[in-house]
């Protein structure tokens, strides 16, 4: 118990646009996202669904209100230190994979590292270890993108997101472009991640996604607006 919050955010606004066009996507957010948590944030389109993820992800900074990663203040000025944070501490999923199609598996895994000066000591896991995480065969490795399926492609892109060993995994509509039997198989892999330990946050519009997590946050108009689960 009393162990720190990977991510705190008190009273996060985000307003995108000036004057006329001003869209407040993000209106007073309050969340607290904890070690081996699994949250699943659903709404419907336009609610500030991407909007919370980015700023999750120091992607992006609130206009007002404040963002903790494992206990670190998200510095607004210091746009460096961000992608540090972000470099060492998060890693994301999108919905259309977005490997490099001219390098290997292998070098598609490793790539993240590669631009990462790491100060925290912590090992990281190799590219055998992190396919094996994604229920893949090492002959993988050697192959392209172009070569495997879509849904090896997103299980590839989980293995990518994992290799800065981060604090949490972010992932935005992960099965979006997946059918049904690639979907399942792409939740069971953050299933058996989370029961080992890792804290993921998935958006997602499909229900039978959501179930998956331990607990759901309904986003509408920029605002949480219901809650369910621990
Ligand atoms: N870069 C931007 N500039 C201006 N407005 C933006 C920008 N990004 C998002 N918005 C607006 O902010 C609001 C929230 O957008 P966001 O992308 O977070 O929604 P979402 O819940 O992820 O939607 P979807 O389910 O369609 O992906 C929307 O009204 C959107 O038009
Ligand atoms: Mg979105």
């Amino acid at each position: 118990m009393n162990e720190r919050p990977i991510a705190y955010l008190q009273d996060v606004t985000k307003v995108y646009g000036s004057g006329r066009n001003t869209v407040a996507a993000l209106r007073g957010i309050n969340l607290q996202i904890d070690p081996a948590d699994f949250l699943a944030v659903v709404g419907p389109s336009g609610s500030g669904k991407s909007t919370l993820l980015h700023i999750l992800g120091c992607m992006d900074i609130p206009t007002t209100g404040s963002i903790e990663i494992d206990g670190e203040p998200v510095p607004r000025e210091n746009e460096r230190k961000r992608t540090q944070l972000r470099g060492e501490k998060i890693g994301f999923v999108f919905q259309a994979f977005h490997l490099l199609n001219e390098l290997s598996v292998r070098e598609n895994i490793e790539l993240p590292r590669m631009f990462l000066r790491r100060n925290d000591g912590k090992k990281l896991p190799t590219a055998e270890e992190l396919i094996e995480k994604v229920h893949m065969p090492l002959a993988v490795l050697d192959r392209r993108p172009t070569e495997i399926s879509g849904g090896e492609r997103q299980r590839v892109a989980i293995a990518r997101a994992l290799s800065n060993n981060p604090s949490m995994l972010l992932c935005d509509e992960p099965t979006g472009n997946l059918d049904s039997a690639n979907s399942t198989a792409v939740m069971g892999i953050f299933d058996s991640l989370n029961h080992a330990g890792a804290t993921i946050v998935v958006v997602t519009h499909n229900p039978e996604v959501a179930a998956h997590a331990a607990r759901t946050v309904s986003l509408k108009d920029g605002r949480i607006v219901g809650a369910v689960g621990a």
